[in-house]
């Protein structure tokens, strides 16, 4: 790992809101991601599931967290199953978590090796009734995969089929949205690492470049910052390419006079960041390229002051639809006849701005968090407004992460990454 520690009292104060929602009589387990082969003896990076994280701190394969809050046995209340350490592992892979190590980690004190787990597990299955799994719904998700998670399900489900079967997503989604103080400095750390490579391609960016020598750019800026790397695979499109929203080829040269938009972050300890910021290639907006900019800005700075305790995200968007009508009535994109006569299911505005403006963010980007109820306090969101003219090879977004507060305004964790119009210019300009 390259990110500095984390204090175990975060994961503690999560297992214990998870165990204060768990109802009685209850077993959750929480397995690691799969190491996913690519073929002959390759591997993808270990990836680990966000879940398990959250509620332990553990940052390795093959970890089993086993949570069961009325376990007669103190000691079984909350246990974590790690792959045994060896000295060969340690040769070839480096060192693997050892049970203090563990401990330290997690603030967990049972910790056993994986070859334990069978007979633990159903000792304290026999104790309980109920059993949480570990499912996504994700209202986006699309896995087609069966994980770690599915494959453990089916065991339970023909090992123990008398046990009541509960889904821990509900619980889980609720609990992550709203972030504890730790997590929002996490966040805060991963989005200043994506300052520090914004400011380093503001200097880099000039006609002829190519998208990736950019991409390239951030990494290099993002790795040395202790960031394993991108949040989300980056998208940085010129021109014509800033208009395909999931854009991520980025192999074309970035031409003079064009924008280039760049939806780039960084992650940090498995937090993300999510940023967006668009720039004119050779460093100064056209005059229509600074009209649209400054539509999407105005759009963004408005619909920023409405994510506060209490709003519902479905109105929230059709109040930002309202802004961005009026900006592009301005523009002269749209016209008084097409707002009239729009399909209220998809209106006018939805030609130039065809995508949600704000999702939870924090360990996945497109995080957990119920879009459901209401708004709170230390939920953090995306605004990321854009207006995309084809016709124009022009794209624009921004995007900033903000922290909804008790009170007032939301913080806005990217205030320090250059966006004014003025600023950008001068900041490309300066050598
Ligand atoms: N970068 C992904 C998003 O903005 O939602
Ligand atoms: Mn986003
Ligand atoms: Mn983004």
């Amino acid at each position: 790992m390259k990110y500095l520690p984390i204090s175990a009292e975060l994961f503690k104060k999560n297992r214990l809101k998870l165990s204060q929602r768990m109802t009685s009589n209850s077993l959750a387990i929480f397995n690691s991601n799969d190491v996913f082969s690519t073929g002959a003896d390759s591997t993808l990076p270990f990836d680990q599931h966000r879940n398990i994280f959250y509620l332990s701190g553990v940052d390795q394969e093959e970890s089993i967290l086993l949570l069961f809050p009325n376990a007669k046995l103190k000691a079984h209340r909350e246990i974590l199953f790690l792959k045994e350490t060896n000295k060969h592992i340690a040769i070839w892979e480096g060192a693997k978590l050892n049970k203090s190590q563990a401990t330290v980690c997690s603030g967990i004190k049972t910790v056993y090796w994986l070859n334990e787990f069978e007979s633990i597990f159903s000792q304290l299955m026999e104790e309980s009734t109920h059993f949480y799994y570990n499912n996504n719904e994700h209202y986006r998700q699309a896995v087609e995969m069966e994980t770690r998670e599915d494959r453990f399900l089916k065991m339970v489900k023909s090992t123990y089929p008398s046990h009541e079967l509960l889904p821990i997503f509900p619980i889980m989604e609720s609990l992550r949205g709203v972030k504890e103080p730790e997590e929002l400095t996490l966040i805060k750390t991963a989005c200043n690492i994506t300052e520090k490579g914004f400011r380093r391609v503001l200097g880099f960016v000039k006609p002829g470049v190519m998208e990736y020598e950019i991409e390239a750019e951030y990494i290099h800026e993002f790795i040395r910052n202790r960031s394993k790397g991108f949040a989300y695979t980056p998208i940085i499109g010129s021109g014509y390419n800033a208009c395909v929203l999931h854009y991520t080829e980025n192999n074309q040269k970035c031409n003079d006079g064009e924008l280039l938009l760049m939806d780039v972050a960084a992650e940090y300890a498995n937090y993300s960041s999510d940023m967006t910021r668009t720039i004119p290639v050779n460093g100064r907006f056209t005059a229509r390229q600074k009209a649209v900019y400054q539509a999407v800005l105005n759009v963004k700075n408005i619909a920023t002051k409405l994510l506060v305790p209490g709003t519902m995200w479905d109105a929230y968007h059709v109040e930002v639809g309202k802004l961005m009508t009026s900006e592009l009535l301005g523009l002269g994109l749209i016209d008084k006849s097409d707002v009239q006569n729009e399909d209220p299911e998809w209106p006018a505005y939805k030609k130039y701005f065809m995508h949600g403006t704000s999702h939870h963010m924090g360990l996945d980007t497109h995080d957990f968090g119920s879009l459901k109820s209401p708004m709170q306090a230390n939920m953090v969101f995306t605004v990321e407004p854009g207006i995309y003219i084809p016709e124009e090879n022009m794209g624009i977004r921004l995007e900033d992460d903000v922290v909804i507060q008790a009170k007032g305004c939301p913080v806005n964790l990217m205030q320090n990454i250059p966006i004014e119009i003025d600023e950008i210019e001068a900041l490309m300009n300066s050598n």
